[in-house]
């Protein structure tokens, strides 16, 4: 299906839309993780994936003077395992490069399986750190250098 999908840069009416269906997206509540500053302060790096002018798939990134960093990707359930998230991250990766930058950062909850697959997927290696966010907060860390 990725060759039917289009990547293009997040516009206002795709970060209202996806306040809404971040929810029933990602089965829990996370509208919160979509901060506003993800739009308005980062929006260049963010990413929406089209099918059919439908929005199928975003990715919220940032990237600073040495890493690109992935806040929050997500991909409408019925659009999964079709490398919408696979092409999100390699036009992500392109920028980095453009950027200058050399690596790549993610995390996500421990026990979030499928996110590691992709991750691993993808090239990056994932650890499970302790406390990472906080006392009895570990997350997966996911890494992955630029050559
Ligand atoms: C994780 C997520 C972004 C993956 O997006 P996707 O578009 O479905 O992934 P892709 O189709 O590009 O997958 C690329 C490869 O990653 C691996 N992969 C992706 N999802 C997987 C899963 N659930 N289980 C096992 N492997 C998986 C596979 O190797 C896949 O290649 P294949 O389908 O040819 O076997 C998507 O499942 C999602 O939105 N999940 C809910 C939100 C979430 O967990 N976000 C990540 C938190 S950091």
């Amino acid at each position: 299906m990725t060759q039917g999908v289009h990547i293009r840069g997040i516009r206002k009416a795709d970060y209202d839309f996806l306040v809404r269906e971040l929810d029933r997206w990602w089965g829990g509540p996370s509208g919160q993780r979509a901060d506003p500053m993800f739009f308005y302060e980062f929006g260049e790096h963010a990413l929406i994936a089209e099918h059919d002018s439908e929005v199928v798939g975003f990715l919220l990134g940032f990237i600073t003077v040495d890493l690109g960093y992935v806040h929050l990707v997500g991909i409408e359930p019925e659009h999964r395992r079709m490398g919408v998230g696979k092409a999100l991250y390699q036009r992500f990766e392109e920028r980095c490069r453009a950027a200058g930058v050399r690596r790549m950062k993610a995390i996500a909850a421990v026990g979030n399986d499928g996110s590691v697959a992709f991750h691993r997927a993808l090239g990056f290696e994932a650890r499970e750190e302790p406390d990472y966010a906080g006392p009895g907060r570990g997350r997966m860390v996911f890494t992955k250098s630029l050559p």
